[in-house]
């Protein structure tokens, strides 16, 4: 099939590849020329693992091109995917403006019949915005559809998320688009829910709300476990272990991050009381996420008592490993929150240096997780990369003014933090007598 994918962001780019190397023949468009010709070079604007290999792969074999022209590359596809971004207001609710100008330029430039499809995470009821739109701005007599087909690719493993996915939803409201849309994944062997289009939207804002409660219900858990001296490591896994429940998401840290669970809460509470529902469920998630980022600072101070002239050698900065996405990290408001209170920061990440120097300021970047500790008062553990897990912690306590550390993602052992001198804190865990 040929295929336009409008929007070369994370989604955009991933969606791209995957469906070229389904045996599509795709454009994907972009309204920043800067982005699409870094693209043409080659490069690949991201980090993503596995991304760069698979457009390379694509864009080698011309089942894909990228364009500056969405004008032509809508005129030559019959579907369209719109994956432009939707940024929240600071009212919370999500910013379609993006959205709207797509589809008013997506009108101007249809010539024959095309299926839109919303790529893109938006509110309930955007489908039949969309509708209106092309309706209101396209010559008569050219029949068009509409549907929706939420993407669920979590940065990091988003190739393979999309090529073996739990589940491939499909809003419609017509065959014609169903039969489309059905074929375009058949090579996925995936199991595909059609919906009508609300449906779908809403299932893409419930599912990532369900799991921002998770995250938010088991950092609640180890509060209590902090208070009663339990241990949410153990309590998680007992949790997990029911099949209804199942482990994944129980992880207690600072909270969730990222460019979808803060926007997707957020503006769900928003849609739904714009349509008359008070979400206090979800306004409850997002306040224990918000406490959760405040509690990293509260624990240093904790360890240190002043934390004016301190050194505070940050461990990761990206929202997970396996990212340089620094869309919404906890990092951002925790090393704010330290910087207010006149700490001096030195970071290191294996990856979102170069993303965080966009968003963060006075920071002293470290070429590894010791250059960063060399002579701190603290190590604060942010992101849990892989490398932190193996640090020697003997050679650590060696270079820190003093053995002070805060692992506010639960990564690194309390018996060996103990048993290496360390003063040691983390979220919800038992500490070895
Ligand atoms: C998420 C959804 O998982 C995906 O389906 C959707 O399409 C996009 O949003 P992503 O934002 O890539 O994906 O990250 P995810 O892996 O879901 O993690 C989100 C945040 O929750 C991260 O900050 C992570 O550190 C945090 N988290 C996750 C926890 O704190 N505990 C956990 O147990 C799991």
């Amino acid at each position: 099939m040929n295929l336009c994918i409008i929007g070369a962001g994370h989604v955009g780019l991933v969606s791209a590849g995957c469906f070229a190397r389904m045996g599509n023949k795709v454009v994907c468009v972009d309204s920043d020329l800067e982005k699409i010709k870094l693209l043409e070079s080659g490069r690949t604007p991201i980090y993503e693992p596995g991304l760069s290999e698979l457009l390379e792969e694509v864009v080698g074999n011309g089942a894909l091109e990228f364009s500056g022209d969405l004008d032509s590359a809508v005129k030559s596809s019959e579907v369209v995917f719109v994956a432009v971004g939707t940024p929240a207001k600071e009212d919370g609710t999500a910013d379609l403006s993006y959205v709207e100008g797509v589809a008013c330029q997506i009108a101007g430039a249809m010539d024959s019949y095309k299926i839109i499809i919303e790529k893109s995470t938006v509110p309930v009821q955007t489908g039949e915005w969309i509708k209106r739109t092309l309706s209101l701005n396209l010559p008569s007599g050219i029949d068009f559809d509409v549907a929706s087909n939420p993407e669920f690719l979590r940065e990091g493993t988003a190739i393979e998320d999309f090529m073996k996915p739990d589940r491939v939803v499909i809003g419609v409201e017509s065959k014609r688009a169903e039969d489309i849309l059905t074929k375009l994944y058949e090579p996925l062997n995936a199991e595909i829910l059609i919906t009508d289009i609300k449906s779908a939207e809403i299932i893409k804002h419930a599912s990532n709300c369900f799991l921002a409660m998770k995250i938010s219900y088991i950092n609640a858990v180890a509060n209590v476990c902090e208070l009663s001296g339990a241990d949410i490591e153990l309590v998680s896994a007992g949790v997990g272990m029911d099949k209804i429940i199942r482990p994944d998401f129980l992880k207690a840290g600072i909270g969730y991050g990222g460019s979808c669970l803060p926007k997707d809460v957020s503006a769900f509470i928003a849609i739904a009381g714009e349509l008359g529902y008070d979400f206090e469920l979800l306004k409850a998630v997002e306040e224990i996420n918000r406490q959760q980022q405040e509690k990293a600072v509260r624990k240093l101070k904790e360890m240190l008592w002043i934390i004016k002239d301190k050194t505070i050698a940050v461990w990761g900065l990206s929202f997970k490993p396996e990212t340089d996405d620094m869309r919404d990290a906890p990092s951002i408001k925790i090393i704010n929150a330290l910087q207010e209170e006149g700490a001096r920061i030195r970071a290191y990440d294996p990856a979102a240096v170069e993303s965080s120097r966009k968003v963060l300021q006075n920071i002293e970047y470290a070429a590894d997780p010791y250059e960063a500790a060399a002579g701190a008062n603290a190590v604060l553990l942010l992101t849990e990369w892989k490398e932190f897990k193996n640090v020697d912690l003997a050679k650590l306590k060696g270079l820190m003014a003093s053995p002070v550390i805060v692992d506010a993602r639960n990564l690194l052992n309390p018996a060996d933090a103990k048993k290496a001198g360390f003063e040691y804190s983390s979220i919800g865990r038992k500490m070895p007598e």
